[in-house]
């Protein structure tokens, strides 16, 4: 199936949870990415250079394999430097979502560009020292904003609840303006943080070790699924 058409057959209608291929065994990664429903879930690829944060993680290479392997929507996070040079190349591997970070780029308006340019859909991730008003000029085209509530570069760090008021700004400027964005946090969501995160605005849910770090990763990710989408 192609990129652009399995796109169009994604969840787009939030509660949605992504799982983090970060923390699966990635010697059994068609066993890991089965858990996650296509019809419900996205996939999250954190792609990371060493540069940008202090840890080197995969490319498009992985993006490639875990394209075959699964119809779901791949969310890929990328914590790379000057990011949008590698944008076709994982457009090309498969990415159905690409999102940068504000502040890798020294052209953000261009980096978010080839992202529309190259046919994903467009997010843009600012770290917890980022205030959304940074993001201003570039919210009001954006698929996705991404929160993050740790400091990206690793799986199993602590949830930082001082990010909720960003995510309450975030929504609030997205009713101000009639924007579309999607409200996505990441970092340290379990079913206790994500429904924190939720009651705050958030609407997609990134969760590494709080699903593949589990006894049973499936009844982790039921328990995610649950915690989303009740109030
Ligand atoms: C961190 C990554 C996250 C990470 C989440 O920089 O962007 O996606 O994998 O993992 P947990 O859920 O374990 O915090
Ligand atoms: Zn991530």
């Amino acid at each position: 199936m192609s990129p652009s058409a399995a796109a169009t057959a994604h969840p787009m209608v939030p509660p949605i949870v992504a799982p983090s291929i970060l923390s699966a065994d990635f010697s059994k990664l068609d066993h890991e990415l089965a858990l996650a429903d296509p019809a419900r879930e996205w996939v999250h690829c954190d792609v990371m250079d060493n540069h940008f944060v202090p840890n080197l993680t995969f490319g498009p290479i992985v993006v490639r394999a875990a394209r075959k392997l699964t119809r779901a929507f791949l969310d890929v996070h990328l914590m790379i430097t000057e990011p949008a040079r590698m944008v076709p190349e994982f457009r090309a591997a498969g990415a159905d979502g690409i999102t940068i970070h504000l502040e890798a780029c020294r052209d953000v308006t261009g980096a978010l560009e080839a992202v529309r340019a190259a046919g994903a859909r467009t997010g843009l991730a600012l770290k917890p020292g980022t205030p959304l008003s940074a993001a201003e000029p570039y919210l009001a085209t954006l698929d996705l904003l991404l929160v993050m509530t740790v400091e990206p570069g690793f799986g199993g760090q602590g949830f930082m609840a001082g990010m909720m008021p960003k995510v309450r700004e975030a929504a609030a400027w997205r009713t101000r303006h009639g924007a579309r964005y999607l409200i996505e946090v990441d970092g340290g969501i379990a079913p206790e943080t994500a429904r924190t995160a939720r009651d705050a605005g958030a609407q997609v849910f990134v969760v590494g070790q709080a699903i593949y770090r589990q006894p049973d990763a499936r009844a982790a990710l039921e328990a995610l699924r649950t915690a989303v989408s009740s109030r």
